[in-house]
């Protein structure tokens, strides 16, 4: 199977957005990752909807976008209207994760959770059922352009047993310091999307860069 490859753009040239988007366009890119920060749940801020929105009048793939924020149950038909596929919100960010989900998915959009590198998969028992996607941080969010966390290849392994015991038709996704290197292990363990912002928009050919990624098969 091949890997679903979604480029983060905040960690492309913010000044070039336009051309930026439609080189994923012309890529073999699945989704563009959108990484939302607030400066609360995470140290730093990107950027909001007006951001998204311009993101959205260019794309011609799905946006998948990634709130680190608290409180995400108040923007999620804000986020949707925005132009949100799939919206992933932090399981250390909700109160009432349940709830929260059942809204993302009242909206149309695909939900997620995404769990920061030391919460433990096994949290997700009772609610892997009803996600459509698990985002495993191999980083702490906040940044791009960190080193990846090794312990995530045996999360990824548990994750991918729960879902199996749960029935759950979950991806997962794996978000931080994916590179050449790492991609082959991480889909043997059973990620099926690769999330890469530094290794894609700081290579000389993007577009070259995704391409290989995407050839990468277990
Ligand atoms: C980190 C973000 C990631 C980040 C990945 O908080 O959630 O999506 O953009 O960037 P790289 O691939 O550079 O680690
Ligand atoms: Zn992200």
């Amino acid at each position: 199977m091949k890997p679903i490859i979604a480029p983060s753009v905040l960690a492309s040239d913010f000044a070039n957005l336009q051309s930026e988007v439609e080189m994923l366009n012309n890529s073999q890119a699945d989704w563009l990752h959108i990484d939302i920060m607030d400066g609360r749940f995470v140290p730093n801020i990107s950027f909001g909807f007006p951001v998204l929105q311009a993101i959205q009048r260019h794309a011609k793939k799905p946006l998948d976008v990634h709130l680190m924020i608290v409180e995400p149950e108040l923007y999620i038909e804000q986020f949707r209207s925005a132009g949100a596929d799939t919206i992933s919100v932090h399981y250390e960010a909700c109160n009432h994760l349940h709830r929260t989900i059942q809204q993302i998915k009242a909206t149309g959009a695909k939900a997620g959770v995404a769990l920061n590198p030391h919460t433990s998969v096994q949290l997700l028992d009772d609610i892997i059922a009803d996600v459509d996607l698990v985002c495993l941080m191999s980083v702490n969010p906040g940044f791009g352009g960190q080193k990846f966390i090794e312990n995530t290849y045996r999360k990824i392994e548990a994750m991918k047993d729960l879902i199996i015991a749960r029935n759950s038709s979950a991806l997962i996704e794996i978000d931080g310091g994916v590179n050449q290197q790492n991609a082959p292990l991480l889909l043997d363990k059973g990620a099926d999307v690769l999330v890469a912002g530094s290794f894609v928009f700081t290579a000389d050919d993007p577009i070259q860069t995704i391409a290989n990624l995407k050839t990468v098969s277990v």
